[in-house]
């Protein structure tokens, strides 16, 4: 099962209205595009996008019951690409970004995401046989760039020694459970945090690695500009301060005009008008929402809407 987070803070967001066109750029198990078809009309228009199988699968049996669903089994890195073959370039009126990986990912230990429950070490949310999984990548990459996704995506202070474990331990015999890789993480950490798995920071930026998950936000955001119609909204709900800045970066040079190279004196004409308005400053959920679904305690909801 799969709570959504935010659902009627990012639905108010998007302010969506009967005729619109909307898209979902993760559908998941459909949380949030269910709260938006209950306010689109009939001629409304929501296409639905998600890399995940089994997301996928849910989305077109939501769409046998709903004409007005359109889905695509792809990253969102395509959205320009997938919005125009719709014949939808420009006419946009808002998109959801609920980024990061969804319960079912996390608690079926077939996908191999999760510490908690042993599983074949995969957390590939396109198990597509050409990209390599995270068991894959364990057993070819240098312990210098081990170390520097740990660091990088994990935030991990401890990254070199978990590193030089990890190489350390595939010498032995190769890590291809989740299980054993969280058993390596947790004894070469020095310093558990309180109310935390030790592997927790190293299986997200492993996750993060694997599934090239910062690439893909920085690409769909430009794009997302791309495809908004003048007025279109655009509401992003991170989960951690990785995502979050890579958002909040985005939205706050969008609101202020372009950027110019450093070194360049800026004079009145040089810059560019904003091409976005900031809709908030960052909304949390309510401690009523983190009580009732944990998971929720990190996200952060950001949107904007297209100026020009
Ligand atoms: C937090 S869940 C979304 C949950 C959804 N809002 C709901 O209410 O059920 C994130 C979803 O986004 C998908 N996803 C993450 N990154 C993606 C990407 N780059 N392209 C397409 N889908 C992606 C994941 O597969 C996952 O299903």
């Amino acid at each position: 099962m799969h709570r959504p987070v935010l659902l009627r803070e990012a639905t108010e967001l998007l302010a969506v209205h009967p005729g619109g066109v909307y898209v979902d750029g993760t559908f998941g198990r459909g949380g949030h595009s269910r709260a938006i078809l209950a306010e689109l009309g009939s001629e409304g228009v929501l296409l639905v996008m998600d890399r995940d199988p089994d997301a996928v699968l849910e989305a077109h049996r939501l769409a046998g019951e709903d004409s007005r669903l359109k889905v695509e089994h792809v990253e969102f890195s395509r959205l320009a690409e997938r919005i125009e073959a719709h014949g939808l370039l420009g006419r946009v009126d808002g998109i959801l970004l609920d980024l990061g990986v969804s319960s079912p990912q996390l608690d079926i230990p077939a996908r191999g995401f999760g510490f908690s429950n042993d599983g074949p070490l995969d957390m590939r949310m396109n198990p597509h046989p050409a990209q390599p999984s995270a068991a894959d990548w364990l057993a070819d990459a240098g312990e210098s760039e081990i170390a520097a996704v740990l660091r990088d995506y994990g935030e991990e202070r401890h990254a070199r020694r978990i590193a030089r474990a990890i190489v350390r331990e595939r010498e032995l015999q190769p890590i291809v459970r989740t299980g054993r890789l969280a058993e390596i993480v947790a004894s070469a950490h020095p310093a558990w945090e309180r109310g935390k798995h030790p592997a927790t920071r190293s299986f997200q930026a492993i996750r993060i690695h694997i599934n090239r998950e910062l690439e893909e936000i920085a690409s769909v955001l430009e794009q997302s500009v791309h495809v908004l119609a003048v007025g279109g909204r655009l509401a992003v709900i991170s989960f951690h301060s990785l995502e979050d800045r890579l958002v909040k970066r985005f939205f706050k040079a969008g609101a202020r005009g372009d950027d110019l190279p450093r070194g360049v004196p800026v004079t009145a004409d040089a810059m560019a008008p904003p091409v976005l308005r900031l809709l908030n400053r960052g909304q949390r959920p309510s401690a009523v929402e983190v009580e009732a679904n944990p998971r929720s305690r990190s996200a952060i909801l950001r949107g904007a809407e297209k100026l020009r």
